[in-house]
């Protein structure tokens, strides 16, 4: 049976949904049925096999939709396959070692417990919203820090992972929503 995934993130300039969309490509590259969704517009888990959260970083906070998403759906993502991820440094630092998650996100990955929570570098570039994102523009230290090579490896072993669990999360759906249509 084809597993689906969602690819759920939270962003103010766009950079996060982009790697979402990048990892929702990969997943489909390995068979898996993917979607990327912004976090805040998601209502139900039921459907997904396997859940991705990323959310960019801002004031050393993970994004308010991926800690809204994580609150919001922990009920019905205790037991299933999540992964997390954080986008933000804007230099090489996460490419280089690894980068622990800040105090919200790793809140969730203990409330959710998620399989693993990994940081990409971000990007700031011009066009960005905000009075601080210009003045690191100004200063010069802004950039692209997404490393995609990476992100595709992280996504592959995502894909591997579900590949080896079986289905049954949907089914458990699927049956419980029959149930209380035919109740
Ligand atoms: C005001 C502001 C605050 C930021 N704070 C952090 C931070 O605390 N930690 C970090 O790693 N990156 C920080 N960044 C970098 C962003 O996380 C990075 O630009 C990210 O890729 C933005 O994602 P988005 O395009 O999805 O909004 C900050 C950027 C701005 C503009």
């Amino acid at each position: 049976m084809t597993r689906i995934a969602l690819v759920a993130y939270g962003t103010k300039n766009g950079s996060t949904a982009e790697i979402a969309d990048f990892i929702a490509d990969v997943l489909r590259s390995h068979g898996l049925e993917a979607e990327a969704r912004p976090a805040a517009g998601v209502r139900d888990v039921g459907p997904y096999d396997a859940i991705v959260l990323g959310g960019a970083l801002y004031m050393g906070r993970w994004h308010r939709d991926a800690r809204r998403f994580a609150r919001r759906h922990r009920h019905h993502l205790a037991g299933r396959l999540v992964w997390l991820f954080s986008s933000g440094p804007l230099d090489a630092s996460a490419s280089q070692r690894n980068i622990p998650p800040v105090r919200t996100a790793h809140r969730a990955e203990r409330s959710l417990g998620a399989e693993e929570h990994v940081t990409f570098g971000g990007r700031l570039t011009e066009g960005a919203r905000g009075r601080v994102a210009r003045m690191i523009l100004d200063e010069g230290r802004g950039g692209d820090f997404r490393d995609f090579d990476r992100i595709a490896a992280w996504a592959e072993s995502i894909a591997a992972a579900v590949a080896a669990e079986p289905a049954h999360h949907r089914e458990e759906h699927i049956s419980s929503v029959k149930e209380g249509r035919d109740a």
